[in-house]
């Protein structure tokens, strides 16, 4: 197995254990992003989108409510549990008329038919070739489609400040991972690919295909009730590969290290409270 292919059946792995608990957790950052990805297309009624990485929805739904009955949006998601659920979800909504979701890999696909818009929600930064998945969006879209999407913004090497509830805890399990093990938090998170700048993202979505590139840093504030409710969430996303790799006799110990390190950024409350920025990307084909 190549180191590429190695990383995109761990993330895989990683995404399909927490799908059933990813919606609800979800809510607290992915929803507001994904209206926003949704809002940054600037869609039609009757458009049809492709939604790279749907996961549960966070996009996919905003996105079909702006396209209405005559419209249509298709959710890629490489995991399958997040497919079953996300497919679920469709269903319970009433939205089997205007919205779907299939197996695929972001960095390997082809569609029918050209596409008016694509949204890749927080996704980019999970795969190992995101200059493939770019480039498979340029193809899947229509000439003066367009494309947005959202991810961490990094800057120099590390996630860029505001994300510090990620770092400590990153910091933390690094401590606690056999000896031998390439931590997953530095091997996914875009620190060393194209994604890595503000610059380098422009120029990977150049590259592409695309023009009329816009990349933006965009604050955001997220609030957990307590340190807890946001160990539980950071299970049912990317850190979720960390604490697996983590001996079970020894999560107890890191959870209570967690809780201990984190503790400086909670309030008098215990809520914990921290921004959590995000680079957006648009661009045309
Ligand atoms: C952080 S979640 C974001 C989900 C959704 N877009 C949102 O905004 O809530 C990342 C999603 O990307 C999916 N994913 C990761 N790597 C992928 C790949 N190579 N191809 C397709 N989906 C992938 C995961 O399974 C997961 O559902």
């Amino acid at each position: 197995m190549t180191e590429q292919s190695n990383i995109t059946s761990r993330v895989r792995d990683a995404y399909d254990k927490s799908a059933d608990q990813y919606e609800s957790a979800g809510q607290i950052i992915f929803h507001p992003l994904g209206k926003m990805v949704a809002d940054l297309l600037e869609l039609k009624p009757g458009e049809r989108v492709l939604d790279l990485g749907c996961g549960r929805g966070a996009c996919l739904f905003p996105i079909a409510a702006q396209v209405g009955t005559d419209g249509f949006v298709l959710g890629i998601d490489q995991a399958p549990g997040m497919v079953d659920a996300c497919g679920a979800d469709i269903e319970a909504r009433g939205l089997a008329d205007r919205a779907q979701v299939r197996l695929g890999d972001a960095q390997n696909f082809t569609v029918d038919q050209p596409f008016d818009a694509l949204s890749a929600g927080m996704v980019l930064f999970l795969l190992p070739e995101p200059q493939q998945a770019l480039a498979c969006a340029a193809a899947a879209l229509r000439s003066g489609g367009r494309l947005a999407a959202t991810t961490f913004p990094t800057e120099n090497g590390r996630l860029a400040a505001g994300w510090e509830s990620a770092e400590i805890l990153a910091e933390v399990l690094s401590t606690y991972l056999p000896a031998g093990v390439d931590d997953p938090w530095r091997l996914v998170l875009g620190l060393n690919g194209p994604l890595v700048s503000e610059e380098s993202t422009a120029a990977a979505v150049l590259a592409a295909g695309f023009t009329d590139v816009e990349i933006r840093h965009v604050p955001a504030r997220s609030r957990f009730e307590s340190i807890d409710d946001y160990l539980d969430w950071t299970w049912t996303v990317t850190p979720r590969m960390q604490w697996e790799l983590v001996p079970p006799e020894r999560r107890t110990e890191a959870t209570d290290a967690a809780r201990t390190a984190l503790r400086k950024l909670a309030g008098s409350d215990g809520s914990l409270e921290f921004s959590c920025p995000t680079r957006t990307i648009r661009a045309v084909r």
